[in-house]
């Protein structure tokens, strides 16, 4: 281990969906922490992130991917393996859409499902495959709450994210002793975009806040930190791991 457990220099990160919200928080972590980073969403890169990354002398690349796109995610894997090795893969875009169990629509369903599920399988597989060659790498899936819980009105939403932590512990149990870990970190309620109907919602908002322990919703940063570690040598023990990022309230 480098003098720095938690360091990452020298390594080359893949994150999807950096453009605001969490992945935006994890992006600028990993180059905090040493990483050159290269970022897969629809839009641009964020101005701010290509700003730190000159700052600390870091690349920043990016890749304008429309997850829910089959042979967009090919393409743009092998676009970032043509520039060189990845050895952290964190699969943190995701999407929500709110409607009633029995109207919510069939195409909807199967968007969600394509970002949240599919696409995170293709990018294992795709960007693990060299991973597993070399013997070494890191992956880090976003699950969520409701990977534990249903929640209301979200139903691909749900079903998304429990299997992403179920696809986790699979992806884990093959390719840990591969030197290939493989964990999930489980936000709680953030104050994201994605989240914009229950913050437009004085009831629902205060019925959250009042089951967080830590008397508070979650930031961005709150799961930068927790990615970084899972990223960074001091985590080389720990895989298969759900990790909720949640200020307490799973415990609760
Ligand atoms: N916010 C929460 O409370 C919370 C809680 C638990 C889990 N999570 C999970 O954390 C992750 C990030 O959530 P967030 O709150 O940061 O969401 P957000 O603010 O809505 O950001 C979502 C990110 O995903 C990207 N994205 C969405 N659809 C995409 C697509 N089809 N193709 C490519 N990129 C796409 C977006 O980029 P573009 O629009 O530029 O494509 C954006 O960068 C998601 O997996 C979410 O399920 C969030």
């Amino acid at each position: 281990m480098s003098a720095d457990p938690f360091s990452l220099a020298g390594r080359r990160a893949v994150v999807t969906g950096a453009s605001r919200g969490i992945g935006h928080a994890v992006a600028g972590e990993l180059l905090r922490a040493g990483a050159d980073v290269a970022v897969l969403q629809r839009s641009g890169p964020a101005e701010d992130l290509v700003a730190l990354a000159a700052d600390l002398g870091r690349r920043l690349e990016h890749h304008r991917t429309d997850l829910a796109d089959a042979a967009e995610v090919e393409a743009s894997a092998s676009a970032v393996l043509a520039g060189g090795a990845v050895e952290i893969l964190v699969n943190n875009a995701g999407t929500q859409y709110r409607a009633p169990a029995e109207t919510f629509p069939a195409d909807r369903f199967d968007e969600v499902l394509a970002v949240n599920l599919r696409a995170v399988f293709r990018l294992c597989q795709l960007l693990g495959a060299p991973m597993l060659r070399a013997g070494a790498g890191r992956i880090v899936t976003v699950a969520s709450l409701l990977s534990f819980q249903g929640g209301v009105m979200v139903p691909a939403y749900a079903a998304s994210k429990g299997a992403v932590a179920q696809l986790t512990k699979a992806l884990s149990n093959e390719w840990a002793g591969r030197g290939v870990t493989v964990n999930a970190v489980a936000p709680g309620y953030l104050d994201t975009e994605l989240n914009e109907a229950l913050l437009a919602d004085p009831t629902r908002h205060r019925q959250i806040l009042e089951r967080i322990p830590a008397g508070r919703w979650g930031r961005p940063a709150d799961v930068g930190g927790a990615v970084r570690f899972l990223c960074s040598p001091a985590a080389a023990y720990v895989t298969g791991v759900v990790l909720p990022v949640d200020g307490g309230w799973l415990a609760r």
